[in-house]
């Protein structure tokens, strides 16, 4: 496995331990590389009022983004499903926002096999704001 893969996946798993899921019971852990080579982790964090819920990729990018980077190379998001977990929709919606249609995005599975897309794949019509033409 490649040595990114293997960072992304390691730090995937480890932020998969801390989700806050007492609703669903449904586990998920998410890695981006950022443009300055540092991996960031996140998990999903539930909360009573349930359309509050934000996922795991997404609370990997806000951490990047809070860290001052901007650019993402490389995504993996791991769940506890026997199928490789795709992110939702609006995760896809943000993950455009920082990276490239062509950035990989690794899916995987509870046994941690991986699946590789890209985002240009999981969003081929990314949603941008034209600024001054409201
Ligand atoms: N979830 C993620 O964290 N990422 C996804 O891509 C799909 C769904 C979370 C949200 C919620 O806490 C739980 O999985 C069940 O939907």
């Amino acid at each position: 496995m490649a040595d990114n893969k293997k960072k992304l996946l390691l730090a995937a798993k480890k932020a998969r331990k801390k989700a806050y899921a007492p609703y669903s019971n449904f586990h998920v852990g998410a890695a981006v590389l950022g443009g300055n080579g540092k991996v960031y982790g996140g998990c999903n964090v539930e909360n009573a009022s349930f359309g509050l819920t934000c996922c795991a990729e997404r609370n990997a990018v806000f951490a990047m983004v809070a860290d001052g980077q901007r650019r993402i190379r490389e995504v993996l998001v791991i769940g506890e499903s026997d199928g490789f977990l795709p992110p939702c929709g609006a995760c896809r919606q943000v993950l455009a926002e920082f990276a490239a249609p062509a950035t990989p995005v690794h899916m995987g599975n509870r046994k941690g096999a991986l699946r590789s897309t890209t985002v240009g794949e999981l969003l081929p019509f990314i949603f941008r704001l034209e600024k001054g033409k409201a």
